[in-house]
């Protein structure tokens, strides 16, 4: 391979494929798109990107990646459909792709899920390369292989364990991505201090204590530019630790086996997917992380599950306060009971919650 991208690199090793989540630190990502290229090694191939990143970045514009096929789909959660699978697998058979070849997903939790589902069907299964460009899916959905999309019936109840062959993160996109992103983002990372690694939690809980002024002064739809940048290479930096709190999960847990690990990275899922459910969807998946985890740590306190003191409980709301995230919610309890009734993470009819023991440990519970 050439320029190799940088020594944070982090092997994961799964029992279905072991692969490398490669970082990239330079602006100039021209390294980035020589490094995928090199991944691809002549093999025949499909990028799969959205309207979004296709328009706003310039990783399309690099001539090699040019030459390539893609398919541009729609962006949003709205289109994690069927039939957008079927686009991508009309794609593969109109550009001559076989069980040789591979998919390169280019974009946040929605491509990445669908390319990754493609790539699990077509013919019974072709790797594929992640190439997470929201912070949200570089620290989630582009590490362990969940894939699928959504039904009427609910969120990625549909899908397969497909690893990817790696993953590729590049800190210039995180200076595409409006205000929000980054917070949708930031709620999972809390996430990941929260359920696993109490010193990440407190890189974090420092980093935006310290830069709580510019997101209270960004617009969610704005872009942190201008100096501001220092503060997107300083998130840039403790991805590596957030993922290494999934990573440690994932090796122990592949497939979410009942009582298994990776079911703690649902915290703060049950709640907020209802949350999401209930806002029509106006309430992105990292904010409604963000209240979910919020209420989990209610019930926490209510149950006497969380060991420590208000302190540590205030620490866990004013975090979320710190990046200007809302918390807050206007849904009655048995409406939000309702709406988890139709969460994948029901076992035996009852709603599995993840509550809080202290920063750094969850433990199972029941609704
Ligand atoms: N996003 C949770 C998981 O990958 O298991």
């Amino acid at each position: 391979m050439p320029n190799k991208t940088t020594s944070l690199d982090i092997k994961i090793k799964t029992p279905s494929k072991n692969y490398t989540i490669n970082f990239c630190t330079e602006n100039n990502f021209e390294n980035l798109c020589n490094t995928i290229i090199s991944q691809i090694n002549n093999r025949n191939c499909l990028f799969v990107t959205d309207e979004n990143v296709f328009a706003k970045t310039d990783f399309f514009k690099n001539v090699e990646i040019q030459n390539k096929n893609i398919i541009v789909l729609p962006a949003g959660e709205k289109n994690k459909t069927w039939e957008n699978i079927e686009k991508i697998l009309d794609a593969c058979f109109l550009h001559n792709l076989d069980r040789s070849s591979c998919l390169i997903a280019v974009g946040g939790g929605v491509i990445g899920d669908m390319t990754g589902f493609a790539s699990s069907i077509f013919m019974r299964g072709i790797p594929f390369i992640q190439v997470p460009t929201t912070l949200l899916s570089m620290v989630d959905s582009s590490v362990g292989g969940k894939t699928g999309i959504d039904t009427p019936h609910g969120k990625n109840l549909i899908g397969a364990f497909h690893q990817p062959e790696a993953v590729f993160c590049c800190k210039y996109f995180l200076s595409t991505l409006e205000c929000i992103e980054i917070q949708n983002g930031l709620s999972e990372m809390i996430k990941h201090g929260i359920l696993g690694n109490k010193t990440h939690f407190e890189h974090l809980e420092n980093l935006l204590k310290n830069n709580t002024t510019i997101f209270k002064n960004t617009k969610i739809t704005e872009v942190i530019d201008g100096e501001d940048t220092k503060l997107l290479e300083e998130i840039f930096t403790l991805v590596p630790e957030s993922i290494a709190v999934k990573k440690h999960i994932i090796q122990q847990d592949e497939t979410e086996k009942f009582g298994g690990m990776r079911g703690f990275l649902n915290l703060g899922h049950t709640y907020g997917h209802a949350i999401e459910l209930l806002s029509n969807f106006k309430v992105p998946h990292g904010i409604g992380v963000a209240k979910g985890i919020i209420c989990a740590l209610k019930t926490s306190q209510e149950r006497n599950i969380f060991e420590n003191n208000n302190y540590n409980a205030n620490r866990i709301k004013n975090i979320f306060e710190y990046a200007n995230i809302d918390t807050s919610h206007n849904f009655s309890e048995t409406e939000i009971e309702k709406a988890m009734t139709h969460d994948k993470k029901k076992k035996d009819g009852e709603i599995q919650l993840i509550l809080i023991k202290k920063i750094g440990e969850v433990t199972y519970n029941y609704l």
